[in-house]
């Protein structure tokens, strides 16, 4: 199957009460994990790929690795942009095969950030290519938010429906209450989202699909894992699944998970270097390490996303 855009994937999981999910990848390895536990489960499925990952892995690996993908795993598969943080990036992705686009212009001002989005729709729809915009501050445990009203620092659904208006993007990632990184919340802090302003924002835009970025859960037995040999993340906290299989039944249709696959990716090479310290082929950690990824994505995409069997 070809590379798709999100548009139909988006559809039908808006209509189907379920999410696809975006999962980071950082190398040839981690997008098979993916993919694999995709493939097995039948279930369409978001590669996104960071400003950060595109340069590691370099632009062309990332287009013909897809395109590998594609050719073999007879599922839907997007290659998305994750976070692009300039016009130029967003448009070189756009030019490289990546079939949907996150244009992350966020920290500008409003005016500003819209500009930035609507020249990225421009560009990335005349080339058959869907563009994800973000409004509203999708914060780090260390932000001390002042808030000065019932949105605070969160998408206020009033913005939501003029960006989505006045950009034409595809979907939106909004902020209430998630985080990126592995410490969403202070040890002893009750896990929250605002799911009363996420219904705000879906009644003001029907059939509008919703994004939820900073949507790992830390699940406990990858995160012993990594403790248990040598790593030191005591603290790691995540978003409650029940919480994330809400937003997923509601209006949000991708859900972003990029910290789980590290802790579950580099846990298990932790492990395997600790339990065969005479061993120096590179397969006896990668393939336990792969293998491990596949199965935690398959338990998300069964579990939390909802999208088994919807390929
Ligand atoms: P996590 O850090 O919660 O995995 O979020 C990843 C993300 O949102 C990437 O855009």
């Amino acid at each position: 199957m070809a590379l798709v855009t999100t548009k139909e994937m988006f559809s039908k999981a808006y209509n189907g009460g379920y999410a696809v999910g975006a999962f980071n990848v950082d190398n040839i390895d981690i997008m098979q994990g993916v993919l694999n536990a995709a493939v097995k489960t039948q279930s369409p499925i978001i590669i996104a790929v960071s400003g950060g990952a595109l340069k590691y892995m370099h632009p062309a690996y990332v287009r013909y690795a897809a395109l590998a993908a594609s050719e073999e795993c007879d599922i839907p598969i997007a290659l998305h942009l994750d976070h692009g943080k300039s016009v130029e990036l967003c448009k070189q992705c756009v030019d490289n095969g990546f079939t949907s686009v996150m244009i992350d212009a966020s920290a500008y001002d409003f005016e500003t950030n819209i500009a930035m989005t609507r020249e990225v729709v421009e560009y990335a729809h005349k080339r058959g290519v869907v563009v994800e915009g973000e409004l509203g501050a999708i914060a780090g445990i260390e932000d001390d938010v002042v808030v000065d009203d019932k949105y605070g620092s969160f998408t206020h659904p009033d913005d939501a429906v003029e960006f989505v208006h006045r950009t034409g993007i595809d979907s939106l990632a909004i902020a209430i209450g998630t985080a990126h990184g592995a410490y969403k919340f202070k040890p002893g802090q009750k896990p929250q989202l605002r799911f009363d302003i996420l219904e705000e924002i879906s009644a003001k835009l029907p059939e509008f699909p919703i994004v939820l970025h900073g949507a790992s859960s830390v699940p406990k037995d990858r995160l012993d894992t990594f403790n248990s040999y040598g790593g030191q993340m005591p603290e790691a906290i995540g978003i409650p699944e029940d919480m994330l299989r809400k937003a997923a039944s509601m209006s949000v249709c991708k859900i972003n998970v990029g910290s789980d696959i590290r802790i579950c990716y580099f846990g298990e090479l932790r492990k395997m270097f600790a339990l065969k310290p005479t061993k120096f082929e590179g397969r006896e950690f990668l393939e336990p390490a792969r293998a491990a990824v596949e199965e935690m994505v398959t338990d998300k995409i069964v579990n939390i996303m909802g999208s088994a069997h919807k390929a």
